[in-house]
């Protein structure tokens, strides 16, 4: 196997350098514990940005799941259907609003799909004869991808030298809901909004606001997209962020977690738009593959049968009060739902981050001056401990 070094090496010679890389190759995980090629061991409280983020690594239930599979069928293509992704729709639908759903690779691409299926029902849904609906309202701090549609809807700094982007997009602050209402006008097709922003900071929209976009959604005949990629599924303490505040969307997107390592997303269409993407509107070759759904299928089954739901909760709950309790100067607030948590420094992150990770343990640093804590939902209870303690120590040295 080759060293540590010869793969950062080549790492650099061979791939396109569109990531911040630290210069460490990550060659084996178990649980919330990872292994880099030199042998060091971590405690994983970062979770690959949430993408490994219910099942650990390499859990038995979703590998298992994996190896049978690859044994009968990898891809047969959507001319044909296929009973893992029928298993993964249902078990989504069930937890969620029921609706139908649309499958592709990457949270990016779930977007595509929504911000397509809220363009596609404006249009049914509208006059024939008045303006065509294709604006869409996002709010400043969230992330919803790197695809165009999906960049258009993303804060400006992701956008520089890409531009011009796919035109409608209204971004506004978060929680502003006057400035919604005065923002949507006879060309709004939809409102997209994360549960709690994971990329910004871990920022939670008030029940007050995400009824309000709900009442407003629903008079002006406009989907509500709720943008899970990041909180779901389970991780916020509920099956789907959108419980958090008693209301339902019209359409959810979800990625990272759901295939426990194996790329899977989601657009998950309610009653109102479910049936807009007709044969040929829509597609994605790979998409809800069988190899790929039988992970997702593994990973529902695992929150349902473990009560990682509940976990989140307790022990998030748990982490953000032993934060809160351990009076950290530096530390100005603690916010989280669950097991999404951030934590907001009077200071730059990264120095943070780095300390962590050479003794031990993995967080990530985002929005500059955000540590942002997403164990396993798995994550056994000694685990926790020993990489709260190295957490602890290091934001208090
Ligand atoms: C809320 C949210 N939506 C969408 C995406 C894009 O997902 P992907 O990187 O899988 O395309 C992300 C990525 O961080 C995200 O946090």
């Amino acid at each position: 196997m080759a060293t540590q070094a010869q793969i950062v090496k080549a790492t650099k010679k061979y791939l396109i350098p569109s990531y911040g890389r630290v210069p460490v190759a990550m060659v084996r995980g178990s649980g919330a514990r990872i292994w880099d090629a030199d042998g060091k061991e971590y405690i994983d409280f970062f979770a690959g940005f949430g993408a490994g983020g219910v099942a650990g690594h390499c859990h038995p239930a979703v590998t298992a799941a994996i190896k049978a599979q690859a044994d009968k069928l990898l891809c047969a293509g959507n001319l044909f259907t296929n009973e893992p992704q029928v298993q993964l729709a249902e078990a989504i639908t069930k937890h969620a609003f029921g609706g139908k759903v649309f499958f592709c690779h990457s949270g990016a691409e779930a977007n595509e799909a929504a911000l397509k299926l809220a363009r596609l029902a404006a249009r049914q849904n509208g006059s024939s004869t008045g303006p065509a609906r294709y604006k869409i309202v996002s709010f400043h701090h969230c992330f919803h991808g790197r695809t165009m549609g999906a960049l258009s809807l993303t804060p400006e700094k992701f956008q520089k030298g890409f531009e011009p982007m796919v035109p409608g997009s209204v971004k506004l602050d978060l929680n502003d809901l006057a400035a919604v209402r005065a923002a949507v006008d006879g060309e709004t097709a939809g409102i997209f909004v994360e549960p709690v922003q994971g990329e910004g900071g871990i920022n939670l929209p008030t029940k007050a606001f995400m009824r309000g976009l709900r009442d407003l959604c629903d008079q002006k005949k406009l989907l509500l997209v709720c943008d899970e990629v990041w909180c779901s599924p389970a991780r916020t303490g509920e099956w789907f962020g959108y419980q958090l505040f008693g209301i339902q969307p019209d359409v959810m997107t979800l990625g990272k977690a759901l295939g426990g390592g194996a790329p899977v997303a989601a657009c998950v269409a309610g009653p109102k738009c479910q049936d807009a993407f007709q044969p040929g509107t829509h597609g994605c070759t790979l998409g809800g593959n069988p190899l790929c759904a039988a992970a997702g299928v593994a990973v529902m089954k695992l929150i349902e049968d473990q009560k990682l739901v509940s976990r989140a909760a307790r022990k998030g709950g748990a982490i953000m009060k032993a934060i809160r309790d351990a009076k950290i100067g530096c530390v100005k607030e603690v916010r989280g739902s669950g097991m999404m948590i951030g934590l907001e420094l009077d200071k730059p992150g990264k120095e943070a981050f780095t300390k962590c990770m050479e003794r031990g343990l993995l967080i990530n640093c985002t929005a500059d001056t955000v540590l942002r804590l997403a164990p396993p939902l798995i994550i056994p209870d000694k685990d926790i401990s020993e990489g709260m303690e190295i957490l602890i120590s290091v934001l208090k040295g």
